[in-house]
């Protein structure tokens, strides 16, 4: 059996490299080397720092620096791949979709997708189905009370912030890709959680908002996608990619 990427021996060779280059770029800092700009990462540091009496944990400070660095563009990816799988395997809302983006040209979004509804409703539930970072980590700050459990500063929480995305309560059908469930219910913020929330809600959210129907209406407009492997795509409960597979296709442009 092929090697997927994460196993290459490219991946793990740019892997090392990139760890590596952050490795050196944290040891540097924590060492005091100056920002020159005041960064993200000098804050993470600072408060590190003061937190933790002066000790740091190098891998995680490592860890920080890579999802700063990375912020976005897996997710983005990711939430894509796993969109346009599902939206490939329903011709005919693929059919209703394209019918929407008839005209579709480099300046139709330029006031937002609100004139595309079936647009809109896919991508709400390619982020529903597929969050991207399903549970964040979280450390306790102040001690608090929970469903009987008794939480102390310093532990480790794991917020699993989108599991409304699945609860039958509030989604019909919540394992079933259905757009329309968009148009024909109105659901809660609180209910959607693929950007996290509050204090730390996600930075590049409304940038992601942005490339996502940008890049899907390109493709889907402009392109058919000729897939020659078989796609295993599930809904993701653990952090990662629900992306079990590589997907190898063609874009064929659409005449
Ligand atoms: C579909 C794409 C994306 C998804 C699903 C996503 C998801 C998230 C989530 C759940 C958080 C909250 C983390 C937490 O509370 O611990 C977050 C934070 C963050 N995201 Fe995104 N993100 C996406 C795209 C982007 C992009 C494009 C950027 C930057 C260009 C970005 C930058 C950030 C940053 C800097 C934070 C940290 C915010 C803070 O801690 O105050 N994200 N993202």
């Amino acid at each position: 059996m092929a090697k997927g990427i994460y196993e290459s021996e490219a991946f793990l060779a740019d892997k090392d490299f990139v760890f590596g280059l952050l490795g050196d770029f944290v040891k540097r800092r924590i060492a005091g080397e100056e920002a020159g700009v005041d960064d993200n990462f000098s804050e993470v540091l600072a408060r590190t720092l003061e937190d933790n009496d002066g000790e740091v944990d190098l891998q995680e400070l490592i860890s920080e620096a890579y999802l700063l660095l990375m912020a976005g563009t897996g997710n983005t990816a990711k939430l894509l791949n796993c969109g346009l799988q599902h939206i490939l395997a329903d011709s005919e809302w693929l059919g209703e979709f394209r019918e929407e983006l008839a005209g579709y040209g480099q300046d139709s979004f330029a006031r937002g997708i609100k004139a595309y509804p079936k647009f809109k409703a896919t991508i709400f539930e390619i982020e529903r189905m597929f969050p991207a970072a399903p549970v964040l980590a979280r450390t306790v700050a102040k001690p608090f009370e929970f469903a009987g459990y008794r939480l102390e500063r310093g532990e480790k929480v794991l917020h699993l912030q989108t599991l409304p995305h699945f609860w039958e309560e509030v989604y019909e059908e919540p394992y079933r890709f259905k757009p329309i469930r968009w148009i024909e219910n109105k659901y809660s913020k609180k209910s959607r959680g693929s950007f996290g929330g509050s204090t730390h809600i996600c930075l590049g959210m409304n940038l992601a908002r942005i490339h996502m129907p940008i890049v899907l209406a390109n493709v889907l407009s402009g392109y058919e996608l000729r897939q020659e492997s078989k796609d295993e795509i599930k809904v993701n409960f653990n952090y990662g990619v629900p992306q079990v597979s590589d997907i190898l296709g063609r874009f064929v442009a659409r005449i």
